[in-house]
């Protein structure tokens, strides 16, 4: 049987209806995805064609025969997707027929043929689009997008308060769409981290208007459940429904002398607990160091059990700031909040100069804002006040094929000097200095679709990650040793010293020996006078680099946003330039096309 959800003027006969249902029935969840992706595809090319030559000029706005509604996702690490899919399925326990479409692969001029757009996108980089959005943004924002006074749209944003551009990405579609004409069903949300809350609002909201709107045009809505009951079942661990870890190894990977602390973590799960594949990273829940609870109390005049209110739960303050509030950093939001309740004028000055802000909110926590500010807040205000605590993420080390119900992680600790104080950031110094063997930790898995190894295991692959970033490169060779992928693996791989700072050295070795690796080539920065980083190594090797690449080389990037990976794709574009003789804009151009291809892929933090 077909699901009763969707048995909505099926136009299939029954004796296909039957075949229909005889083909879904048992899928995976990975396949379903799979069909829906191809059917959407089908679909999309079918009303292309539709289109007629004209509309692109916006002289003209077709027609469309039938009410449709798309919803479209732009995501990185898969948000946006399941929160399009809540969307989809609550539209059709309403009786809306919608379909959702992946920016990724949705071929942004089919805008003109909609007329009702329900987009969902997130903010990555330093507010920029992610990945799978850049194309359809650079469409809307450029010359060639018609008027749109046909289309209704509505946006929900997804990004993060504690970055300076928040949902950035979301709020630039939005408001150009309205510059466009279109015609905005209702206002924006934008959403913070902990989304679930806001995002189910405005799919309420949005869900009810359209069935009101719809409805009131007599165009076909027959709801076929009550619509207003989400039934969101997490299929796995999720940010709101972790699952324990156990504890079963904790490693300093650097040698004795080192500058750095690099920590190999091995977790173990109920078997089945968790599923992913290399590229994905594990969500952990810290907890804060409570000598740095303690210091911030000390600071205030009140003691530790005073008894305060966080969503609704009674608990004493040392506790909230051990397990509920962000203590390491500060954010906009934080900052306005504290200037709320106690008005300075040094904060407001902050508040009014971007730039001046964005320099303050590098580095200090909250005890610094205690001190820079001092406010006669009381223990409520500051619950009121501090961000609620976040996970962390971290790039898994360790194939699932190889290690059943094993995860590793690699994880470098934040630690820097700060006003004659020693800072350590909460995640990493939890994990790495706090936690023990056997203690249990709530994790989950935050999937990430676009840092996959190729589908086809015999393409080549070049990995650059210095520091943490081999993380993800460790669970690539396990999954091509396990599965025997004949593609040849060429890594480049750079930190402070060669003595104290190779990670994972006799597994690289292991696998050099083996011949799985065909190249690793080491970019150790302080060992000579002049600072080598991975992309000097790349540019040494430009010929064979660009060899690989034409041959149909994937290359992926992970660890560091801020300089890391700006510098290696520098250095790709150089390399591009001189090996295939291209002006410096042709060889951007062919490096977007291999992102665009999915083969130039990062994973910056
Ligand atoms: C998809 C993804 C994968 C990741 N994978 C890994 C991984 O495999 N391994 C890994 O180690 N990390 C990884 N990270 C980073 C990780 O999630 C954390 O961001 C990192 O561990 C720091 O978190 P923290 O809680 O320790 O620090 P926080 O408590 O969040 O940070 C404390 C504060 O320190 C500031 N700060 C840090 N360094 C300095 C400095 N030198 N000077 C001044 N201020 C500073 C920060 O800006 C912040 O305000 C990944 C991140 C993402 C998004
Ligand atoms: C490396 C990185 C950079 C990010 N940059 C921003 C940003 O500049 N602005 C913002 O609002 N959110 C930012 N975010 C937060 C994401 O938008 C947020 O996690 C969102 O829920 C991701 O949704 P997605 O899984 O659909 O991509 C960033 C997240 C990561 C991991």
């Amino acid at each position: 049987m077909i699901d009763p959800r969707v048995q909505l003027n099926i136009p299939f006969p029954p004796e296909k209806q039957e075949k229909l249902a005889e083909l879904i029935e048992g899928m995976e969840r990975e396949q379903l995805f799979w069909l829906h992706g191809y059917l959407q595809a089908l679909l999309q090319t079918a009303l292309t064609k539709s289109l007629p030559e004209n509309s692109l000029s916006g002289e003209s706005t077709p027609e469309i025969p039938q009410q449709t509604i798309t919803i479209l996702f732009g995501t990185h690490t898969g948000n946006c997707r399941k929160l399009s899919q809540l969307l989809l399925e609550r539209l059709g326990e309403a009786g809306i027929i919608a379909g959702t479409f992946d920016m990724d692969t949705y071929r942004p001029r089919q805008i003109a043929n909609e007329r009702y757009l329900l987009i969902i996108v997130s903010t990555h980089g330093e507010g920029t689009p992610p990945l799978a959005a850049e194309g359809f943004y650079e469409y809307i924002h450029g010359k060639r997008v018609p008027l749109l006074e046909t289309l209704n749209y509505a946006v929900l944003a997804l990004g993060d308060r504690s970055y300076f551009h928040f949902c950035k990405t979301g709020a630039d579609i939005d408001s150009r769409l309205e510059d466009l004409k279109a015609k905005r069903i209702i206002p924006r949300a934008d959403c913070d981290i902990d989304f679930t809350d806001q995002a189910s609002a405005w799919i309420d909201e949005i869900v009810l208007k359209l069935k009101t709107d719809l409805q009131a045009k007599a165009i076909s809505v027959k709801p076929t459940q009550d619509f207003t009951k989400s039934k969101t079942v997490p299929r796995q661990a999720t940010r709101q429904h972790p699952v324990e870890a156990e504890i079963a190894e904790l490693i300093n990977l650097n040698g004795r002398g080192s500058s750095k602390s690099t920590y190999h973590i091995e977790m173990v799960t109920e078997p089945g607990a968790l599923h992913f594949k290399p590229g994905d990273a594990l969500g952990i829940w810290p907890k804060n160091d409570p000598a740095l609870a303690g210091r911030f109390i000390d600071k205030l005049p009140f003691d530790r059990e005073q008894v305060v209110n966080c969503k609704g739960e009674d608990l004493s303050i040392i506790n909230f700031l051990t397990h509920h509030a962000e203590i390491t950093s500060v954010s906009r939001d934080t900052l306005e909040r504290y200037h709320t309740l106690g008005p300075n004028k040094k904060i407001k000055v902050l508040l009014e100069d971007p730039e001046k802000l964005r320099n303050f909110l590098r580095g200090p926590d909250f005890l610094d804002l205690l001190h820079l500010f001092p406010s006669n807040l009381n223990a409520q205000q500051i619950v009121d006040i501090l961000r609620p605590l976040q996970p962390r993420l971290y790039s898994i080390a360790s194939s699932l094929r190889m290690f059943t119900n094993d995860i590793h992680l690699t994880v470098g600790l934040v630690r820097y000097n700060g006003d004659g104080r020693i800072r350590k950031g909460a995640g990493s110094s939890f994990l790495g200095e706090r936690v023990k063997k056997d203690d249990k930790i709530s994790v989950f898995v935050e999937e990430n679709e676009n840092f996959r190894l190729p589908v086809d295991a015999a393409s080549n692959i070049i990995m650059i990650g210095p520091g943490t970033g081999m993380a993800p490169f460790r669970a690539f060779m396990q999954e091509r040793e396990i599965t025997g992928g004949k593609g040849k693996n060429w890594f480049f791989y750079g930190d402070r010293n060669f003595s104290t700072d190779f990670l994972y050295q006799t597994d690289w070795q292991t696998w050099r020996k083996k011949g799985l690796l065909t190249h690793i080539d080491l970019a150790f920065s302080r060992d000579q006078s002049d600072k080598i980083y991975v992309q000097n190594k790349l540019k040494t090797k430009s010929k064979q680099v660009f060899k690989w690449i034409e041959e149909g080389a994937s290359v992926y990037v992970c660890g560091d946003s801020s300089k890391m990976a700006p510098d290696v794709q520098k250095a790709f574009t150089e390399i591009i330039r001189k090996e295939a003789g291209k002006s410096p804009d042709d060889a951007r151009a062919y490096i977007k096309e291999l992102r665009r291809q999915k083969r130039y892929l990062e994973d910056v933090y």
